[in-house]
């Protein structure tokens, strides 16, 4: 970061000089944090699209030009060569790790897999028709009460102990809150798989029956995890952020951050965009017609438009290409492939999209490669969220680390101005 001019402000006969931060990728923000102070005056900026909350090192977006990067290092590589263990690493300590370094971080991920067994029984008392977003929000809490050393984080070693727990455990809940719900016997982890398989085994095995997964299936969520796992400041990682900054510990923040994902217009979006693709193939909607409705504001095309990405979604073309590579290859047709893919072909032409920049997110493909593993449509969005917490945790950490103050946004009022109590009986 450098400072290396200033930004001139008049409001009135008032006027200040405001420092330009500039990013390693040469972006430029005013820094207003003595507007107020100095002018009485503060910013509004609805939805924080024009606002920058943190300075970051973890993960760049340039959303002109549909580049991501964790750590520098650019998505498309990470998709095709790394794992999503290492991809964890790279996004919490900054670097790739060695051999070694892998070595022992896969050992604490085992080491820290099962639950407590007085948590396992939690799962029992949620009725079967809960949502898993909540189970797996209610339950990173729980674990959490079973193990009060690591709230403390006192230390580095506490600290890794805690994100290996988190990234481990994440993995055993979600697949616990998928058993529970479909009325099936939990499945405990193996020591013997690494992490993808090991989570495939406990959301499929039966105590009668082992599911062995093929190398595509494997695949296909290890990318899944790794496109999910950071997007910088986005609305779950910014209340993960914001939580951190209370001096919440590390399971209350990724707890809310897990509560933030679950809305439609953020993580729920790949659960909704399977809906509508369902919807327009049960009910054999004309992709125009869809389309009209979408154009009149009735409903918004699920999977469809970012607030960063103005020209294309980076991970919706990897998953768009790895569900045509991957559905055949497992003997899969689906129908709901060839809506979306008509459904982005209609857009892509259509005034209405362009000129608003509307182009297919991560979640537009996503849900199609998770039926074609076998998660159901409810498990989506906690799919989703096992493979956001590296990213959340590696936020948690460098806002921890940052000393920063707490997060406390102001308001402009628009209520009524004083007036007295009346007593019920004036009223
Ligand atoms: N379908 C139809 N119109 C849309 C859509 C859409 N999916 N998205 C935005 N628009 C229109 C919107 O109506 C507005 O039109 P106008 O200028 O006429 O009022 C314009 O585009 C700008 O929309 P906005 O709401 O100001 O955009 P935003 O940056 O606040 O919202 C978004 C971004 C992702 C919430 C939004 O595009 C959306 O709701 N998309 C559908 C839900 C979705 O796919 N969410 C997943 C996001 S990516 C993964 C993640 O974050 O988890």
């Amino acid at each position: 970061m450098t400072q290396n001019n200033t930004a001139k402000l008049e409001l009135g006969d008032k006027q200040i000089e405001l420092p330009v931060v500039v990013g390693s990728e040469n972006e430029h923000a005013v820094d207003i944090t003595r507007l107020r102070s100095e002018t009485g005056y503060i910013t509004l900026d609805s939805g924080f699209g024009n606002t920058g909350s943190c300075q970051s090192a973890i993960t760049y977006i340039d959303g002109e030009k549909g580049i991501l990067r964790y750590r520098g290092i650019p998505i498309e590589q990470l998709a095709q060569q790394s794992t999503f263990v290492e991809t964890a690493q790279l996004l919490i300590y900054g670097e790739l790790p060695t051999a070694d370094q892998t070595r022992r971080f896969s050992d604490l991920l085992s080491q820290h897999q099962r639950l407590h067994e007085r948590v396992y029984k939690h799962f029992a008392n949620f009725p079967s028709e809960s949502h898993p977003m909540a189970v797996l929000s209610s339950m990173i809490n729980a674990v959490s009460c079973h193990h009060p050393d690591i709230l403390e984080m006192e230390d580095e070693h506490t600290f890794d102990s805690a994100a290996a727990r988190l990234i481990s455990k994440v993995r055993t809940i979600a697949a616990g809150a998928f058993k529970t719900a479909h009325g099936e016997p939990i499945t405990y982890p193996r020591t013997d798989l690494p992490y993808v398989r090991n989570f495939l085994h406990m959301m499929f095995s039966l105590p009668y029956d082992d599911y062995d997964p093929d190398d595509d299936v494997v695949n296909a969520l290890r990318l899944f995890l790794i496109l999910h796992a950071d997007h910088e400041q986005n609305c779950s990682t910014s209340t993960v952020r914001m939580v951190a900054s209370s001096g919440a510990n590390l399971f209350a923040s990724c707890a809310a951050g897990v509560c933030a994902l679950w809305g439609p217009a953020h993580g729920g979006a790949n659960m909704a965009v399977l809906k509508m693709l369902t919807e327009i193939h049960d009910q054999q909607i004309p992709y125009k017609d869809y389309m009209e409705r979408v154009k009149q504001k009735e409903f918004r095309l699920m999977g469809f438009g970012h607030r960063v990405y103005k020209n294309f979604d980076p991970r919706a073309k990897i998953l768009k290409q790895a569900a045509d590579k991957i559905l055949p290859k497992l003997g899969i047709n689906d129908p709901l492939l060839d809506i979306a893919k008509g459904l982005e072909e209609v857009a892509l032409k259509d005034d209405y999209f362009i000129s608003r920049n509307l182009y297919p997110n991560v979640d537009f493909y996503s849900g199609i490669i998770l039926r074609a593993i076998g998660v159901p449509i409810n498990m989506f969005t906690v799919m989703f969220a096992v493979g956001r917490m590296p990213g959340w945790i590696a936020q948690w950490k460098e806002q921890v680390d940052s000393k920063g103050r707490i997060f406390r946004p102001r308001q402009i009022y628009t209520g009524a101005n004083e007036r007295d109590y009346v007593p019920v009986a004036q009223r």
